[in-house]
């Protein structure tokens, strides 16, 4: 039998969720919640003979509901929409962050849930997901759960809730550390005189090539970087600055201390 799942916010990453679960339609029955759906949703969902915008006050119970909605709307579309798709066996599967299960709970009225913190490169199914569950969870519910992130790359599962903002912090916000570091390097080669464009080029494919001979090689960060350090060469020199002091080091434990602070913040 199919399994019936509703994704509720089809947006950039329930979008890409959607996408990841297009080759699944003989596994799985869908509808999809979203007032403004975009033209790929709107395709998708036609392309596979899927549901959009069913009335949630019909009855309809699944088994998985899929919440990929901002966090700041979460309690007015449960009560409009998500309340209405719970059955006695249902599992949530929350990928909003900072808002708690217990939370998930009180306005659901779910049995089950199951939260996950995904990042953007799970757009291009590049990603990597965490998610925690409570122990009560049955490992069928869990296991389908699981079957729904793995199109968005690699799946890990944490011992503690607590965990999540953590995450979030680390991977959930990380691809725009990494992101920042490549404007950073494109407008220190543009400043020393590199034409614009170039400098951004070079800079773009350097994080694209590291970050691709990681995966490749199967190699650590350290060993590449020692790898590229000869002592007193260049590199050398950079990443002297780079870690003076405590540098990029320090900087990053603040930044995902922040990050987990602020996470805590739109939690409550
Ligand atoms: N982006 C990330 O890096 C990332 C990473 C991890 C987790 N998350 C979490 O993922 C969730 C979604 O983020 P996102 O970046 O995908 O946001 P997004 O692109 O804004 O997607 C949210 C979607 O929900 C739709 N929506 C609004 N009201 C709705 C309603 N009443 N019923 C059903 N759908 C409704 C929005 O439609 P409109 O656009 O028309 O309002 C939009 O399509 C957030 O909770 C975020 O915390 C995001």
């Amino acid at each position: 039998m199919k399994n019936r799942i509703a994704l509720v916010g089809g947006g950039r990453m329930g979008g890409a969720m959607l996408r990841g679960w297009a080759p699944l339609a003989d596994q799985i029955d869908l509808v999809v919640c979203d007032p403004f759906p975009s033209p790929e949703v709107n395709e998708i969902v036609s392309a596979k003979g899927w549901l959009l915008n069913p009335d949630p006050a019909a009855g309809a119970k699944f088994d998985c509901v899929v919440l990929g909605i901002k966090p700041q709307v979460f309690a007015t579309v449960a009560d409009q929409t998500v309340k209405h798709l719970i059955g006695e066996n249902t599992v949530v599967l929350s990928i909003m962050a900072g808002i708690g299960t217990a939370k998930i709970v009180e306005h659901t009225h779910a049995p089950h849930v199951v939260r996950a913190m995904p990042n953007t490169p799970g757009q291009i199914g590049k990603g990597v997901t965490a998610y925690w569950c409570s122990p009560t969870v049955p490992t069928p519910t869990e296991e389908l759960a699981k079957s729904l992130l793995r199109p968005l790359g690699l799946v890990e599962k944490l011992q503690s809730e607590k965990q999540i903002d953590v995450v979030t912090a680390v991977s959930g916000s990380g691809p725009a550390y990494v992101f920042l570091l490549a404007e950073a390097m494109a407008a220190a080669g543009e400043a020393e005189g590199l034409e614009r464009a170039l400098a951004e080029r070079l800079a773009w494919q350097t994080v694209i090539g590291a970050a691709a001979l990681m995966e490749e090689t199967g190699q650590t960060p350290q060993e590449l970087r020692r790898a590229v350090t000869s002592p007193e060469g260049t590199t050398a020199a950079a990443t002297d600055v780079l870690t003076a002091g405590g540098g990029i080091v320090s900087l990053v434990r603040r930044a995902v201390e922040t990050a987990i602070h602020r996470a805590r913040q739109l939690g409550k």
